[in-house]
């Protein structure tokens, strides 16, 4: 039998309380339900009791033998972090580009030219599962030490079925093999291949006649994504690539006016997606689209500090109702980087939220944008114990020192698997 794991006597509880059903919006947005001297009690891996310190002590008093002690005191704890849009699983990297785009070159000139996207499809290509894997595994390692418990991962790097397919079984692998949880998406429509520049609608047949419903069949993925943007998928093109996929019961999800306006927006709440992410061009009529048909805005502000590009309006989508989300994004070519808690900051400097609005972004509306609304994202009787702790004493401290890895424990499933900011053994246990 696992042991219990008793979290006690936190400065702050992050516990956002309630928040299970939908997303949070506007002000209840800040309402993160924080209780002082809070502790938590979890055993066999779901949250048993959360509550003030002296209830719980009383309350386990006889059983306080079994458990691992974890002291909070100066500390605050939250949900485990959630990151609902990556691109984990990828071979390479690529700052020559970084390089390039220093001196004057644009992402989609680089893109267009052969390099981007396409440059990290060759590398994934040429990879074997196993190197895959690997670096993957090492990523997610990196992602757990910066307090992240659960990690959306997009396949996107085949532009052929082997390769998607290769993407997604290393994705199914590092989810039974990580503590950390992978979610998978199915991101073929993510550049249109070489050979399909004069017929890019074969391409489209394709991915909905072909690998649409193999990837449904195999149970690979969840959710179905495409990069509807200038130059990339037309909004008609997407629509079709998502509304196919939901016959096979893939859930919508969009990169959406990324680098110009495209109506993506406006889209995603037509084909009833569950997510439109990045956003940065989108206009006020797809925001109150999107508000009005729940569909959570996941923003990136670390791909538009990379690109050296505006930020998205978080504050106004928070403010005409759109529940807010934020991610990493982590890629090789927009977004390297795997430190949730750097968004969080951006988050509050480049997008006008606030601190209390951040933790939530990153927590329980994340869970949402990937259906886990009711499993994760926050602290409650009944879900999972996934549980950051971080050595600061508040939660506006953790955005205000920024640029610092804060992490000092992380419990997942229940288990304390980081501790004083290292792993305490070899997570391979899921
Ligand atoms: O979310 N926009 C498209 N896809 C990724 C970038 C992928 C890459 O450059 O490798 C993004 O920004
Ligand atoms: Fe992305």
């Amino acid at each position: 039998m696992r042991k219990a794991v008793f979290i006690r006597n936190a400065s702050q509880l992050v516990t956002l309380q309630g928040s299970s059903k939908a997303p949070l919006v506007k002000e209840a947005m800040s309402e993160l339900g924080i209780i002082e001297n809070g502790s938590v009690w979890i055993e066999e891996g779901i949250i048993k009791a959360v509550g003030k310190d002296e209830e719980l002590v009383k309350e386990f008093a006889s059983r306080m033998h079994e458990a691992e002690v974890v002291d909070a005191s100066g500390k605050l704890v939250t949900p485990g972090l959630v990151d609902p849009h990556t691109h984990l699983v990828f071979a390479g990297s690529r700052e020559n580009e970084f390089n390039m785009r220093l001196q004057g070159a644009t992402y989609m000139e680089i893109m267009n030219a052969g390099g981007g996207i396409h440059a990290t499809t060759r590398r994934t290509q040429s990879a074997t599962h196993e190197e895959l894997f690997q670096e993957s595994y090492e990523r997610l390692n990196q992602f757990l030490r910066h307090g992240v418990t659960t990690v959306e991962a997009k396949s996107g790097y085949g532009m052929e079925w082997d390769t998607e397919l290769k993407q997604l079984e290393v994705a199914k692998q590092l989810n039974e093999q990580h503590v950390v949880d992978v979610v998978a998406t199915f991101m073929g429509a993510h550049a249109v291949p070489k050979e399909y520049k004069q017929d890019p609608d074969e391409f489209v047949r394709l991915l909905v006649e072909e690998m649409i419903p193999t990837v449904a069949e195999l149970g690979l993925a969840e959710f179905n994504d495409v990069f509807c943007e200038h130059g990339v998928f037309t909004p008609e093109q997407s629509r079709k690539i998502l509304e196919e996929g939901k016959r096979y019961g893939l859930i919508p999800k969009i990169h959406a006016d990324e680098i110009e306006p495209y109506e993506g927006a406006e889209l995603a709440a037509e084909v009833g997606a569950i997510s439109a992410d990045h956003l940065l061009r989108a206009s006020e009529k797809g925001m109150k689209a999107m508000a009005d048909k729940g569909v959570v805005g996941v923003l990136l502000p670390g791909t538009a500090y990379f690109l050296m590009a505006e930020s998205a309006n978080g504050r106004k989508m928070i403010d005409l109702g759109v529940p807010v989300a934020l991610s990493t994004d982590c890629n090789p070519g927009s977004s390297p980087t795997v430190s949730l808690p750097f968004i969080m900051n951006l988050g509050c400097l480049k997008m006008g939220m606030t601190p209390a609005e951040v933790i939530s972004a990153a927590t329980i509306n994340a869970a949402h944008a990937i259906n886990r609304g009711s499993e994760i994202g926050s602290l409650e009787v009944g879900k999972k114990g996934d549980i950051t702790i971080f050595n600061v004493e508040n939660y506006m401290k953790l955005q205000y020192s920024y640029g610092v890895n804060h992490t000092d424990t992380v419990v997942k499933n229940g288990q304390v698997v980081v501790k004083g900011g290292q792993f305490v053994e070899k997570l391979s246990l899921s």
